[in-house]
């Protein structure tokens, strides 16, 4: 049987982003502008060219900017047209025109499982996406297209991993896997930031799932773990244990821009691959060489 096709995505961006503060106090850090686009804008272009049609923004108090970004907007696309500015109402009419959008609120950030818990009457029975929107990852290849041509070929969850340094384990989800491939890995189990010393490898979840409506009964059942949240890790660890699912790894420079380094680091990369600023640009950077 060939499995049902991807077009909903989940976008959870309930959280606080404490590790922006304070440019995150009153704005959203989804919204913080990664070159000339909010960073939201970049993970739901991915989501879009990977044939998402359906996007389902979790948000929270605070986030009103994520909706009016995707809205139409009417008194501004009058002024662009009265004034003549083609390019930038075609720029605007895009953003709109990227998926049919619904937003959930999720009334206290209580973890990345509630808040994909909260989207579960929007998806029934239906095979869907997550992305993080605080993820970047840049290539020519989607990374979610990446994903939705695996699960076509496996029909279980797919979930995108990266190898990261041995220090950097007890950031992220660690996956414990067997290869099939040199990118293919069957998920025994997962442990969510775990010491170095404890890691079973070096392969992070970096902020890309395609899963099915099979989780939301582990999400259902997973008690609050670290910092009194739903943790999406402990239902797939438990939905590992009992059932098919694989870890891809993604092709693709990643960034994690809901951390001030991570941030620079794709501000510089976007500003050096801009065909408007990168010549420039160099220049000046070339100017605060150490
Ligand atoms: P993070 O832990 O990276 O985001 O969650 P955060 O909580 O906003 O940021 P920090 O760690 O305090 O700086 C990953 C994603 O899950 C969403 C966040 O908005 C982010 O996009 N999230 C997290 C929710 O939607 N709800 C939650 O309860 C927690």
């Amino acid at each position: 049987m060939r499995a049902k096709k991807i077009t909903k995505a989940i976008i959870p961006a309930a959280g606080l982003g404490t590790r922006f503060l304070p440019a995150t106090k009153a704005s959203p850090k989804e919204m913080l502008p990664l070159f000339d686009k909010p960073l939201i804008q970049y993970v739901i272009e991915e989501a879009a060219a990977a044939g998402i049609r359906q996007v389902i923004v979790i948000t929270g108090r605070g986030k009103r900017a994520i909706e009016d970004h995707f809205d139409v907007s009417f008194e501004l696309e009058e002024f662009l047209k009265q004034n003549g500015k083609k390019e930038e109402l075609k720029s605007l009419r895009k953003i709109s025109d990227l998926a049919e959008f619904c937003y959930i609120r999720q009334k206290e950030p209580r973890g990345l499982g509630h808040a994909i818990l909260c989207a579960r009457h929007l998806i029934d029975d239906d095979p869907f996406a997550v992305l993080l929107a605080d993820e970047i990852i840049d290539h020519p290849v989607p990374a979610l297209q990446q994903m939705v041509d695996v699960y076509h070929e496996r029909q279980a969850p797919v979930i995108g991993v990266q190898h990261v340094a041995k220090t950097d384990v007890k950031q992220y989800g660690i996956i414990d896997g067997k290869p099939l491939s040199d990118s293919l890995y069957r998920i025994y189990d997962l442990v969510e930031k775990p010491a170095p010393n404890e890691a079973p490898s070096d392969m992070a979840v970096v902020g890309r799932y395609i899963l099915t409506s099979e989780i939301f009964h582990y999400l259902e059942n997973t008690k609050p773990g670290k910092n009194n949240e739903i943790q999406l890790t402990d239902a797939l660890q438990e939905f590992a244990h009992a059932k098919e699912m694989y870890g891809l790894i993604l092709s693709g420079r990643r960034f994690d821009a809901g951390d001030k380094l991570g941030f620079l680091k794709a501000t510089v990369e976007m500003g050096l691959k801009s065909p408007e600023v990168s010549k420039e640009f160099r220049a000046f950077l070339k100017g605060h060489s150490l």
